[in-house]
């Protein structure tokens, strides 16, 4: 087989890439090595930044998220029993963030390719990249897993893998500077079978740990606890659940969450973690594959969706002009706008969890931020800004709707 881009993984940054490389009129062929129904049934992400809405919306895959969406112009930060509006939509002069699920994009992105006639070849086994510092780099892989060994010839390969995923490693060690902060904590996360209970998001620090409400649907809701990362699912009953989400949920006026069948429950550790560079030979990382970040704050899905932004464009400057060298910056354009977000998530995650390691005059000191973030302007403008997302560094001049 032979192709333009050789992509390896069907996650939000392997699919659009697809999707945009398409209407530039660039070939792809996406592998992944999971199912179809398993990669459009797995629970993540929920929150949409401003920019990746206005990419869906710019490149014709937004008509669902724009009727079934939820879009949110402040979120809550709560502590004390009090809860603190910030209001993002004027702190940020009309910007907004979205609640539409990542499977849920996945669904639109899959949909849209096959509609293209765009090629994924789903249940693939050993995948491996091959003369990637040559001009005919290539992945090799198993049909169904263990099927026969093919080989995809490309002129160059998107390894939109996620963190666990074999392009990563390919980028021989020698070149690869790797940044790593590993949490004390874990998220459990949970769906229930529940109306909302609140019109927003609501990011809770609490003396028993950080809560998060979020949203899904006007029957389904998303939420959080703190636990220990290394704790198991089996430990937490939703009675368990329950009482702790009540817990630190709650505040002195009275505010009653609403509660229900709990359908999904499952814990993931937090780490943050950035490769640097993001790119060897032909070979270029994009989304978890090249960067992590802990959830709070909700940036990885989305900074997923901006490295493929500035792929697509470099590398329709190639393909158009000749022009190579967007490609050979683009670690360089990402890994800026990376470390912004970078540090915004471990802010948040930092402010926002209970750190049982800290003394006292840490406490206070976490509160005297949440106090300062909420009711200062210079505070509040400066989270919404990098909330709703930082803009694209390119963007400057020109703006996603030249896309072609
Ligand atoms: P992935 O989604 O991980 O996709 C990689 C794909 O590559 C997968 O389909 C995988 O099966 C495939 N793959 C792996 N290995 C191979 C191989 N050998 N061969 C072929 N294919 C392979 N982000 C947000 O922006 N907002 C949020 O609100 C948010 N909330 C989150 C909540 C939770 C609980 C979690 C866990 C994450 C959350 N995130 C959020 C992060 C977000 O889900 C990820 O950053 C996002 O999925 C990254 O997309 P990606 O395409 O880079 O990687
Ligand atoms: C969701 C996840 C996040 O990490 C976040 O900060 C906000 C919302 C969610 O899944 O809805």
């Amino acid at each position: 087989m032979r192709t333009q881009v050789g992509i390896i993984g069907a996650g939000p940054a392997g699919l659009m890439l697809s999707h945009l490389l398409h209407l530039q009129g660039i070939e792809s062929i996406i592998i992944e090595c999971r199912s179809r129904e398993d990669i459009e049934g797995t629970i993540r992400a929920g929150l949409l930044e401003q920019g990746t809405v206005d990419l869906m919306k710019a490149t014709g895959v937004a008509d669902r998220m724009m009727r079934e969406g939820h879009f949110h112009e402040g979120i809550e930060l709560r502590y004390n029993g009090k809860g603190h509006r910030i209001n993002l939509y004027e702190l940020t002069g009309g910007k907004k963030v979205t609640v539409y699920a990542q499977h849920e994009v996945i669904k639109d992105l899959i949909a849209a390719r096959l509609n293209a006639g765009g090629e994924m070849i789903f249940n693939v086994g050993d995948v491996s990249l091959h003369d990637l510092d040559t001009s005919a780099p290539k992945i090799r892989f198993r049909k169904d897993k263990d099927g026969e060994l093919q080989e995809i010839t490309c002129d160059y390969i998107a390894g939109c893998d996620g963190f666990h995923g074999p392009s990563r490693p390919s980028i021989p060690s020698s070149i690869r500077k790797e940044y790593q902060k590993i949490y004390p904590f874990g998220w459990l996360g949970i769906l229930t079978e529940a109306p909302p209970s609140a019109p927003e998001l609501i990011y809770a620090y609490h003396e028993r740990g950080f809560a998060l409400l979020s949203t899904r649907s006007p029957e389904i809701q998303r939420l959080y606890i703190q636990v220990d990362p290394n704790d198991h699912i089996s430990n937490w009953s939703d009675d368990r659940i329950w009482e702790e989400l009540h817990a630190r949920l709650a505040t002195r006026d009275g505010w009653k969450l609403i509660d229900g069948p709990i359908i999904q429950k499952n814990i993931v550790a937090m780490r943050s973690f950035v490769c640097d560079p993001m790119q060897y030979g032909r070979l270029f990382l994009a989304g978890d594959a090249a960067h992590i970040v802990p959830p709070t704050g909700a940036k990885g899905l989305n900074l997923a969706m901006a490295d493929v932004q500035v792929l697509a464009r470099a590398l329709d400057a190639f393909y158009t002009s000749g022009d190579a060298e967007p490609l050979m910056r683009y670690s360089e354009t990402c890994l800026r706008r990376v470390w912004k977000a970078e540090r915004f998530s471990w802010y948040m995650t930092s402010m926002l969890h209970r750190h049982h390691d800290y003394t006292p005059f840490e406490h206070q000191i976490q509160l005297a931020e949440l106090d300062y973030v909420t009711s200062s302007r210079a505070g509040s403008t400066s989270l919404a800004e990098n909330y709703v997302g930082l803009p694209m560094e390119w963007k400057e001049k020109e703006t996603v709707a030249t896309l072609r």
